[in-house]
């Protein structure tokens, strides 16, 4: 059995195959065709942070497939109540087949999936989000082909998703260019769990311009994530000059993608017309959500389909 708590969890040929099993299950969504391989299968889905995004593409991917879900949230269930987590993993699992969880600390996830009897899956923690960075490649490599010797630029917070960008980084054979505020670093002992890592995957520039600077992909995220809004103050000034703008835009390469994982804060950490620009693929980045969890679900429940 496997849990995909971080991006390290599967290999590059496992990406490789969930990537192109993602193409053909977003195929038969766009053709309506009838694909019901999660036939009888109950998908748990427990939210201790808010969401839009993963909500709905869980839960639709789920019934696409033919299964069903139960949405559980910390003030609706004995969870939020201080029942033992291994008590909840134990009792959950039992019930479902899969379990999806967003919650604040990866020791909370780590220590359900250790007491879970079904594949756990990290829908966010304040570390990882491994299923956006899927998406987010995944996208990727519909507009533009392979990820393999590109660069990412990450404008921002040292947060969860850059954690997650440098281990895929690592995996997948790209660079990502990290610019982030003083303080406010990508910590390397947390993103790669103190592993050894490819030298080279990441590369930290004081100056976001020079971040971007021949960049195939720029991205960025909230500058302040959820769990941390009370330092939502001093973050606002910290993070003043890393708002991705046209200027950023203009250095890195004239074909390069921009994308954020949304919810987005126009004026903040990104400018309304770099979103809403030609360059913007962030609509797509969020479908594509559905489309990758659909695939990995498929993997995780009956392996490789042939
Ligand atoms: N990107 C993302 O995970 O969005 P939600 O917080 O809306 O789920
Ligand atoms: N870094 C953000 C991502 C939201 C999808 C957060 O953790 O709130």
């Amino acid at each position: 059995m496997k849990h995909y708590l971080q991006f390290a969890d599967l290999g590059a040929d496992e990406y490789n195959y969930l990537f192109s099993r993602a193409a053909i299950i977003k195929g038969k969504f766009k053709s309506y065709e009838k694909y019901h391989p999660l036939a009888d299968r109950t998908l748990a889905m427990i939210f201790e942070k808010a969401s839009t995004r993963t909500r709905v593409s869980f839960e639709a991917g789920m019934y696409q497939m033919g299964g069903s879900v139960v949405h559980l949230t910390t003030g609706d269930s004995q969870l939020g109540r201080a029942e033992p987590i291994e008590d909840s993993a134990r009792v959950i699992s039992r019930m479902t087949d899969l379990v999806m969880i967003r919650t604040f600390g990866q020791d909370k996830i780590a220590r359900f999936a250790e007491f879970s009897r079904v594949p756990v899956i990290n829908g966010l923690t304040n570390e990882f989000h491994p299923c956006q960075i899927m998406a987010d490649i995944f996208t990727y490599i519909e507009h533009r082909g392979s990820i393999t010797g590109k660069t990412v630029a990450w404008v921002g917070d040292g947060n969860n998703m850059a954690n997650t960008w440098l281990q895929a980084a690592d995996l997948l054979g790209f660079t990502v260019h990290v610019s982030t505020p003083g303080g406010y670093e990508v910590d390397e002992k947390l993103a790669f769990g103190g592993k050894p890592h490819r030298p080279g995957c990441y590369k930290v520039f004081a100056n976001p311009m020079d971040a971007c600077r021949d960049a195939d992909l720029v991205t960025t995220d909230v500058w302040t994530s959820m769990g941390y809004e009370a330092e939502n103050e001093a973050r606002r000034k910290a993070f003043a000059d890393w708002c991705v703008d046209a200027e950023m835009m203009a250095v890195a390469k004239p074909d390069a993608l921009f994308m954020h994982c949304l919810p987005a804060h126009r004026g903040e950490e990104v400018m309304a017309d770099v979103i809403d620009g030609p360059q913007s693929v962030v609509w797509d980045e969020a479908e594509n959500r559905m489309h990758v969890q659909k695939a990995l679900m498929e993997y995780l429940l009956l392996g490789r389909i042939a």
